[in-house]
């Protein structure tokens, strides 16, 4: 599936006002991120990725929901066209950060799901975000949406690993991979757990002394 001549003028130009919310909104976890490792103990960020949904993906995307591929449909329909990927050391961070992400004035959350809670079938834990930021262009401002999907490192590499899984069968991954990676999904959340236990127990022991 592909945009038309005049269409993809078009979805180019959309993209770049995507990439300034991107943009915008990297710069102000990136000052999250500076705050807490000059003035804090621990931090809730390790890492932030953004990435930008290619005009053949958000093609493909309108395709499957059946809605003609053109730009008016993009803007929308399709919430992440940006996205931006937050991968914090713990569980608990996630939390953390969505409460920064819900104080931030000029960040407006739209919608949540919380897939740490409430896991898919897949196994799949992240807590997504769809926010929108207002940016000034042409003499005015256009709210323009961001999904952020918050996780932990051990989340994250069970998420690559899936996703090359899925890749590879093209969705249709036989069922004792898929059960095996939903054990693989319940260890890592145990994981999770215990090596956060751990770094209590480091944390405590470092206020004591
Ligand atoms: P799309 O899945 O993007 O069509 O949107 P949606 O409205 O269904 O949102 P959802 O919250 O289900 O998923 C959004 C994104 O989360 C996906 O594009 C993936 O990046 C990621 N994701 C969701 N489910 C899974 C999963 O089972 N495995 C992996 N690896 N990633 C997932
Ligand atoms: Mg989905």
């Amino acid at each position: 599936m592909r945009f038309e001549q005049g269409e993809f003028v078009k979805i180019k130009r959309l993209i770049l006002v995507y990439e300034w919310a991107q943009k915008t909104l990297l710069t102000k976890l990136s000052i999250i991120n500076e705050e807490f490792s000059h003035f804090h103990d621990t931090n809730p960020i390790s890492y932030i990725k953004g990435r930008m949904k290619s005009p053949e993906s958000i093609a493909q995307k309108l395709h499957n929901l059946h809605l003609d591929v053109n730009a008016e449909n993009a803007k929308q329909y399709i919430k992440d066209i940006a996205g931006i990927r937050i991968i914090c050391p713990f569980a608990k961070d996630i939390t953390q950060l969505v409460e920064i992400l819900r104080s931030m004035k000029d960040v407006n959350i739209l919608e949540e799901k919380d897939y740490v809670r409430n896991p898919k079938p897949s196994g799949y834990r992240s807590y997504h975000i769809i926010s929108e930021i207002p940016i000034f262009y042409a003499g005015k401002a256009e709210n323009v949406t961001v999904e952020l999907q918050i996780r932990t490192e051990a989340m994250n590499f069970w998420s690559t690993l899936e996703h090359n899984v899925r890749y590879k069968y093209k969705n249709h991954i036989p069922q004792h991979l898929c059960d095996e990676l939903v054990v693989c999904a319940d260890k890592i959340a145990e994981l999770d757990y215990r090596m956060f236990l751990i770094h209590e127990i480091i944390s405590l022991i470092n206020k004591d002394s």
